[in-house]
């Protein structure tokens, strides 16, 4: 098995009364694509959120690489949000700056690369993103798909070890949600490691090594997409047909 990049171990996270995570422990090895679902509301975003230290959690262990990160300040965790990178559920883009600006902006934040190897690397983005030369546009010039294509290549920009997708495909019609997994599939293949939230099966089952299912603040099943489907437990079935139009 290769080697071992995140680990989560008995998580806990309330927020107020609210029970959120009760005891989620999961492991993501190195080029490994991990399906992450469960209903609306079971904590999915939470748990990503909770990754990268933009949410606290109560009790348990992040550990990246063998570094334990969820006791970090803040002012400490710049460095693995560059390594484990999340795609915002909304593809976030900056409304008023152009394609280029909005991919090259983590360069400009974090790197001392000159102008010119900036609009390279971007360039290269472009292309594997399928939008070669579309750097003038205005984010209100594209798709939906491409708007969150344009937010995964942002998220892409310095080279992460980990991507965390949020709902990358949600709102897409058939032929967008195509590109989009098919551009999760060419950075798998370049050995990125993910975890993929989503309430779109197909998609999971297409991109994922594995499939985690979360319901009521615990990981209920964790295997291969093959057993996901041919599951017999009653809730990843309940969960299956409920999933279906
Ligand atoms: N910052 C917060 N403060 C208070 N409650 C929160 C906060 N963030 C999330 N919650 C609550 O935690 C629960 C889990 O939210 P989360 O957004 O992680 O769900 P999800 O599984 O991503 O759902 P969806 O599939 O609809 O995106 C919800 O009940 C939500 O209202
Ligand atoms: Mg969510």
């Amino acid at each position: 098995m290769n080697e071992v990049l995140l680990e989560l171990k008995n998580i806990h996270k309330a927020f107020g009364k609210n029970k959120i995570h009760q005891g989620v422990s999961l492991t993501l090895h190195k080029g490994e694509s991990l399906g992450l679902l469960g209903g609306s509301g079971t904590g999915k975003s939470a748990l990503l959120r909770s990754i990268i230290g933009l949410e606290r959690i109560d009790q348990g262990e992040i550990i990246f690489k063998g570094e334990r990160i969820d006791h970090l300040p803040e002012n400490k965790l710049t460095p693995y949000r560059i390594r484990i990178s999340y795609s915002f559920q909304s593809g976030a883009l900056f409304d008023s700056i152009n394609v280029f600006e909005n991919i090259a902006y983590p360069l400009f934040e974090h790197t001392i690369f000159s102008y010119a190897q900036i609009k390279d690397r971007v360039a290269e983005m472009l292309k594997l993103i399928d939008l070669s030369g579309k750097e003038e546009l205005m984010p209100s010039d594209l798709s939906g798909g491409m708007q969150k294509r344009v937010g995964m290549a942002r998220a892409m920009i310095l080279n992460p070890e980990i991507i965390l997708y949020d709902e990358p495909t949600a709102g897409l019609d058939p032929a967008n949600t195509l590109n989009v997994v098919e551009l999760m599939q060419r950075l798998k293949e370049k050995g990125l490691a993910s975890i993929f939230v989503t309430h779109d099966i197909p998609s999971a089952i297409m991109l994922c090594d594995r499939i985690v299912v979360l319901h009521e603040g615990k990981i209920i099943f964790n295997d291969t997409p093959q057993k996901f489907q041919n599951s017999e437990d009653p809730v990843v079935r309940t969960f299956i047909m409920s999933s279906k139009d």
